[in-house]
């Protein structure tokens, strides 16, 4: 069964992140964000244990984020993972967004699920949101992926404008707090929003 997370399913949720950012697959959450944020979760339940979660993080008017995406190995292969995405997907088309996108390490799976693989730097949202504050920004390994959720509605995502791409600046993201200074510090390439 996939349901609405409630807040009890929290330290579970905890729980099934941390299996998989142990091993670099997701980036750890702690608890507290978890409660903070148990309204954008999702969970996968079978005989009454959580089995999978993801979660729906809103970027912009027509951009949205599944992350925390987590299936636990013993219920591998039931089509939870997918269920998951569904819902997400569906909770944002709810909301008028418009593109559902993910950073992963295994884009062949969101594939199978619908999503291509796209510029990370037209995510100008994540990466300053997100990224530009993340230790692994300049050696990240991870492949941006995003789903239409109506038809068409990637392409700008997938095809950027060119008058869009002639305004691109070349900025280095702001360290992060604490963030030894590196020199020769690859430069982030960032979309200039464009409002509509
Ligand atoms: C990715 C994950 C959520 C999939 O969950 P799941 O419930 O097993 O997914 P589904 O049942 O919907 O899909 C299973 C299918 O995907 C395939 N699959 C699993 N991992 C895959 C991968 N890395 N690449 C390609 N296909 C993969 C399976 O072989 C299976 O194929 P089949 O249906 O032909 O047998 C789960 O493996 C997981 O939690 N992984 C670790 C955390 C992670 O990487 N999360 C994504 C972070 S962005």
């Amino acid at each position: 069964m996939i349901r609405r997370a409630h807040p009890s399913d929290a330290p579970a949720i905890h729980a099934l992140i941390h299996r998989y950012s142990g091993k670099d697959l997701l980036l750890p959450r702690p608890l507290a964000d978890i409660y903070e944020r148990i309204r954008d979760f999702w969970v996968a339940v079978e005989g009454g244990q959580v089995v999978g979660c993801a979660a729906l993080r809103i970027w912009w008017h027509d951009l949205a984020e599944v992350r925390s995406l987590a299936v636990a190995p013993e219920a591998a292969g039931r089509g939870y993972g997918a269920k998951l995405v569904d819902a997400v997907a569906a909770e944002a088309t709810r909301f008028g967004v418009r593109n559902l996108f993910a950073l992963t390490r295994i884009p062949e799976w969101f594939a199978r699920n619908g999503f291509e693989p796209v510029d990370r730097a037209v995510l100008y949202h994540k990466v300053w949101g997100d990224c530009a504050s993340c230790p692994k920004r300049n050696a990240c390994d991870e492949v941006a992926v995003v789903r239409p959720l109506v038809p068409g509605a990637a392409d700008r995502l997938l095809s950027p404008d060119p008058r869009v791409t002639a305004r691109v600046a070349h900025v280095v993201p702001p360290r992060a707090p604490g963030m030894a200074e590196r020199p020769g510090l690859p430069v982030l390439p960032v979309f200039v929003h464009e409002e509509r």
